[in-house]
């Protein structure tokens, strides 16, 4: 299983969703490859924000050495599974992926947890409160993924 986690700057939320996500999954011997992007490229290169390595090393979660990367329409071949951060995301996918856009391969991160297609917060503009609320958010998810995979290994 091949999985993306897709925000605007790979900064701040899919750097969290993907570190999250890794730790959780080879804790429960889950062989997936897991990545991350953004859609604007703004910070093409760039490490995680210092808040959000911040948050994730307090919870023991190292995403320092990950570096921002833009999101590209081959993702759609390279990738089982996209997951967005929001509905913003999701559109930018639509607009850059022209003919290799594939609706069934993307889906809202946040359903995962709440069912519905909601946006996890940006929390660029804010302080570090923000990036707390955030981390708690991707991680409840992040559990309730792993948490679904595993009842479905064992159906
Ligand atoms: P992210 O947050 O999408 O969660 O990484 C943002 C980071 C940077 C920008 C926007 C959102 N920006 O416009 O530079």
């Amino acid at each position: 299983m091949k999985i993306l986690m897709v925000c605007l700057g790979n900064i701040c939320r899919s750097p969290l969703a993907e570190g999250i996500l890794r730790k959780k999954a080879a804790d429960n011997d889950l062989h997936w490859t897991i990545d991350s992007a953004g859609t604007n490229g703004y910070h093409t290169g760039e490490a995680p924000h210092h808040l959000s390595q911040k948050v994730a090393k307090l919870n023991g979660i190292d995403i320092s050495t990950q570096l921002s990367r833009k999101f590209t329409p081959d993702d759609f071949e390279n990738y089982d599974l996209i997951y967005v951060m929001a509905d913003d995301v999701y559109q930018d996918i639509k607009r850059m992926s022209g003919n290799k856009f594939n609706e069934r391969k993307l889906k809202f991160f946040l359903e995962e947890l709440q069912g519905v297609k909601a946006d996890v917060p940006d929390p660029w503009y804010g302080d570090e409160d923000g990036y707390i609320d955030v981390y708690k958010l991707i991680d409840e998810t992040c559990d309730a993924i792993v948490h679904e995979a595993i009842q479905q290994t064992e159906k």
